[in-house]
């Protein structure tokens, strides 16, 4: 589906990111691009309007990145620095890095179908300040990129090898630089939770740690300063939408919400800073 250039003119990077217009399409072809998306689905991350379609991923995206940012302007904001969103998912954040005054923003992640949504959102885009490579954290050790600034959100505890993760953030990291580490943990200072299995529902949780913990692993791996900046409960921040039709992990609660149905401490999201 080939745009003309009033396209770029009219995208916004705001809480929800905008690209194009619904005039843009004529009724069959918004009709494709809505099968389209459908076909890309489970939305995980968003909210996206392309054309007048609006995408609500599972979660609302917007929320983490107002706590996101606020760590960012906390250190002087993300005004012409170069910025890497580690687990970037679909991308969201990129967008929202342009937005801030980021000079680019680099995203990597694994998952093919990610890929495929990044793809499929950036078709008609045309700004080259956004870039998506298909890949792990580990191209960070081979590549040796540098970044001013270094997002990794939700991503620390489904990794087997976190210290691998921390230590490929930190070496990534220009003279100055920081990360911004988000992670799903529990009120357990310096201790964690190891599930036996599923956690809240979710498999692939390799650990829910305390915050101490986290910044106990910070401080191991070589950052020199790391501080705990936010916490916050996101359990409204997930829900079901057309685009993704997925449990939330507060259905997978005990009936007062005190604990998962694992027997579990509840999650609550922990926001950390950590420079070299
Ligand atoms: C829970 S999602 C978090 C997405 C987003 N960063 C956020 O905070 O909303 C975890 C993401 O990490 C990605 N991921 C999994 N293994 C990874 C790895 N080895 N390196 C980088 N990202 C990875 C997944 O594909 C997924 O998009």
């Amino acid at each position: 589906m080939a745009l003309d250039s009033r396209v770029n003119k009219s995208n916004q990077y705001g809480d929800c990111i905008r690209i194009g217009n619904p005039s843009d399409l004529n009724a069959a072809d918004f009709s494709r691009l809505t099968i389209e998306a459908k076909s890309l689905a489970p939305w995980r991350k968003g909210p996206f309007e392309l054309h007048g379609l609006r995408i609500d991923g599972q979660w609302d995206s917007s929320l983490k990145w107002k706590r996101a940012l606020a760590v960012a302007d906390s250190q002087g904001g993300l005004k012409g620095r170069r910025v890497c969103d580690v687990g970037c998912n679909n991308g969201y954040y990129l967008f929202r890095a342009i937005e801030a005054g980021a000079t680019s923003a680099l995203g990597l992640d694994p998952a093919v179908n990610f890929e495929k949504q990044f793809e499929f959102i950036t078709r008609d885009l045309g700004d080259s300040r956004i870039s998506f490579k298909r890949a792990g954290y580990q191209w960070l050790l081979e590549e040796k990129q540098v970044f001013d600034v270094i997002f990794c959100m939700g991503v620390v505890y489904h990794q087997k090898n976190p210290y691998e993760l921390l230590d490929a953030l930190r070496e990534s990291l220009a003279p100055g630089g920081y990360v911004v580490l988000e992670t799903l943990g529990a009120d357990l200072g310096e201790r964690m939770i190891v599930p036996a299995g599923k956690y809240a529902g979710q498999g692939g949780i390799w650990m829910v740690p305390g915050p101490v913990a986290i910044q106990n692993m910070l401080r191991r791996s070589g950052f020199g300063t790391n501080r705990m900046m936010d916490v916050w409960d996101a359990r409204d921040e997930q829900s079901r939408t057309e685009f993704a039709d997925l449990p939330c992990m507060k259905e997978f609660y005990n009936d007062t919400g005190d604990k998962t149905i694992e027997g579990y401490e509840v999650p609550l999201r922990y926001l950390f800073l950590a420079k070299r």
